[in-house]
């Protein structure tokens, strides 16, 4: 039972940039859950922390109340090492759904619980509902069964595990207090030690699609989460990746489940495989198994052979069409040229209001609502070709998602010169 103390106090102590003690810490984390910190308490006191900050001790002992807070995952007996993927959000990344059959096909098992879309970067579990029969929601038990049998599951996280942080997540996501480095560390390491992963590669992103706009905030996140892994015995890497540009072709549910296939396939846009293949070789490599190339088995088509398994051990069908949207609408390029520049945020805030996310968290989304841009950074252009196509099964959201787009990309003159900039900026690890 922890120490008591008084939720003012705490906060007082914070807003004059004290340090919390791990008594403070347990205390406030375990009452607030409880229902004993009301919503107002915990909210100055978010606030507080993200203008004043933790140290190092403060965020581990707040990561370890929170998971103190519900129960922890054991996968220590299956037969296959674990390794887990985390990115922290970006637009058109659909990364984890060919990754985690790949990393299966390669012998190390993949537990991945995933969350729902808020905002204008996309949810694993949007993209996966839009496949026929699947379905997100699996007990303990046939989530281990799957791991066994397949190697591969990607589920919504249980009510049980860290739930101080489903509940502070929701605080901060309308109290401003969302972008707090010690409260997006400790929200997402809570989670990935309580799932019980041996060994976890964080995906940062960085640019006007991520949470962290530059290089040092999305650095300084990665150090405090790879220490934090890596104190409570996970195997942590983390890649910084580049966000500046949407990932791929496409941004949506539908649309990116099939470009996910496409990938699978041993086809796809050439970054989505790069980061894939990249994200794969860190998670074996964690894992302890950097014997086994995960590019051979894209190649191959045993990382397909897993994701038709993986889809259908969860009721979907992996040969089912996907859903289309009822309404679609061109952008075409306006002169010949070279794209030089795609945002991000641009991007995914249009598909985002096309209905491929929601704007609060019981809102339902369209399956095949999104957007498809038909040029990357460096490709020519020509002058009444297709540059995006947006897809919706309700038109009158066409003009706020144009409106979206505008000034959200260049296009520059034939014959401009285009450096691209790195998928891959920095591993910290
Ligand atoms: N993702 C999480 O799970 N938590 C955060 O705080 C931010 C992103």
């Amino acid at each position: 039972m922890a120490e008591s103390h008084d939720a003012v106090e705490v906060i007082h102590a914070k807003r004059d940039r004290g340090t919390l003690s791990t008594s403070q810490i347990d205390w406030m984390v375990d009452a607030y859950t409880r229902g004993v910190v009301a919503d107002e308490q915990m909210s100055a006191l978010a606030m507080a922390i993200l203008l004043n900050g933790m140290d190092r001790r403060e965020i581990a002992d707040w990561t370890a109340a929170m998971i103190a807070s519900g129960e922890r995952m054991d996968f220590a007996g299956l037969s296959r090492p674990t390794a887990d993927k985390h990115s922290t959000g970006g637009v058109g990344d659909k990364i984890t759904l060919p990754l985690a059959p790949l990393v299966a096909a390669c012998g190390v098992a993949v537990p991945q619980l995933s969350g729902r879309g808020l905002g204008h970067t996309g949810g694993t579990l949007d993209k996966l509902e839009s496949i026929p029969g699947w379905r997100a929601l699996l007990s303990n038990e046939e989530m281990l069964a799957q791991l066994e049998d397949v190697g591969a599951v990607i589920c919504a996280a249980g009510d049980g595990l860290a739930p101080a942080d489903k509940k502070l997540y929701a605080l901060r996501d309308v109290t401003g207090t969302v972008e707090a480095i010690p409260l997006i560390a400790s929200s997402i390491m809570s989670k990935k030690i309580a799932e019980g992963t041996g060994a976890l590669v964080l995906d940062v992103k960085v640019g006007s699609g991520a949470f962290m706009k530059s290089v040092d905030t999305a650095r300084e996140l990665a150090e405090v989460m790879v220490a934090l892994g890596k104190d409570a015995g996970v195997n942590t890497v983390a890649l910084l990746t580049d966000m500046e540009t949407p990932l791929g072709l496409t941004a949506g549910n539908a649309i990116e489940v099939a470009e996910s296939v496409e990938v699978l396939a041993g086809g796809g846009p050439a970054d989505v495989v790069e980061l894939t293949v990249a994200l794969a070789r860190e998670m074996l490599a964690a894992a302890g198994r950097d014997d086994v190339d995960p590019a051979d088995k894209l190649a191959d088509g045993t990382a397909m052979d897993a994701w038709r398994r993986m889809i259908g051990a969860q009721g979907g069908d992996p040969d089912a069409a996907l859903p289309v949207a009822k309404e679609s609408h061109v952008v075409t390029a306006a002169s010949d040229g070279v794209l030089t520049r795609l945002d991000a945020l641009s991007v995914g805030i249009a598909a985002w209001r096309l209905g491929a996310g929601r704007e609060r968290k019981e809102d339902p989304v369209q399956a095949g609502a999104g957007v498809v841009w038909h040029a990357r950074p460096g490709d020519e252009v020509r002058a009444g070709t297709p540059l995006f196509t947006l897809l919706t099964d309700t038109p009158d959201r066409f003009d706020r998602a144009l409106a979206a787009l505008e000034g959200g990309y260049d296009v520059a003159p034939v014959g401009t010169a285009f450096e691209p900039a790195p998928l891959v900026i920095d591993r910290v690890g």
